[in-house]
């Protein structure tokens, strides 16, 4: 089995599994960090070297502010509590966002797991937080014109150089729980090729099975990359 190298999660039905349950929004969300740990352990026993987690994009501010304050504990509390499971497994933080919209508390935690994990060689998870692809194109684009005030003609290769991680190779495979057909703004500029899987499970529902069926049918995949098949 072809493991993709990187794999992007958008992580939604945490609150219609809490609704299914008569349980309030934010259990819901309680339950799909639980599912983000377990999601990350089995990523790295399957030998992923990136994965990207949606866990809050730019247009989730419009939602109430109790649940927006909770989702923000929530990242906090992962990046506390994962520091110990992260040594034993050598995983990496990596961060993609608009990181000035966040509150300055949740900058230091962020700030803080990058640096301590910064020489791990293992699974390099990338949390997206505050992400939104427009706006990751549009910071790239207005820092490339700061730096580069004399050239007129953009490149391909200018807007992705000032992404948010140009090292890491675009992801092989989106992966959306829920049911939902569209991608909401998730790497819009990395995703271009990559294979899309929707599951219909809600995320708190989600175990390793689920990302072993997702990883079992991309290899069922022909990547083309706008090319054809060699006969
Ligand atoms: C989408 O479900 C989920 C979110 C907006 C929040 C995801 C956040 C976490 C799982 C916790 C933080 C995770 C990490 C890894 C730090 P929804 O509320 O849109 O569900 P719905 O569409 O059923 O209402």
């Amino acid at each position: 089995m072809v493991v993709p190298v990187h794999i992007g999660i958008i992580m939604d039905g945490n609150g219609r599994w809490a609704e299914s349950r008569g349980l309030i929004r934010t259990q819901g969300h309680l339950e799909g960090l639980k599912t983000a740990k377990r999601i990350v352990k089995a990523a790295s026993d399957f030998g992923i070297k990136y994965l990207t987690l949606y866990a809050f994009s730019t247009e989730n501010w419009k939602r109430a502010s109790d649940e927006v304050s909770y989702i923000m504990g929530l990242v906090k509390q992962y990046l506390r509590a994962e520091l110990e499971f992260s040594r034993k497994n050598h995983i990496r933080t990596r961060f993609t966002g608009d990181m000035e919209g966040l509150p300055k508390e949740i900058r230091k935690e962020i700030k803080d797991s990058i640096e301590a994990t910064k020489d791990f060689n293992g699974m390099q998870v990338v949390l997206a937080i505050n992400y939104g692809g427009r706006n990751e194109i549009i910071r790239s684009v207005n820092k490339f014109a700061r730096e580069n005030q004399q050239i007129i003609n953009i490149t391909e290769d200018d807007i992705k150089a000032y992404l948010d991680n140009p090292d890491i190779p675009d992801p092989d495979l989106i992966i959306r729980s829920a049911g939902e057909y569209r991608t909401s703004n998730f790497l819009l500029w990395e995703g271009a090729y990559s294979e899309l899987y929707v599951s219909q499970k809600y995320w708190p529902d989600w175990d390793k099975e689920d990302l072993q069926a997702a990883i079992e049918e991309y290899n069922k995949r022909e990547r083309r990359f706008g090319g054809i098949t060699a006969a």
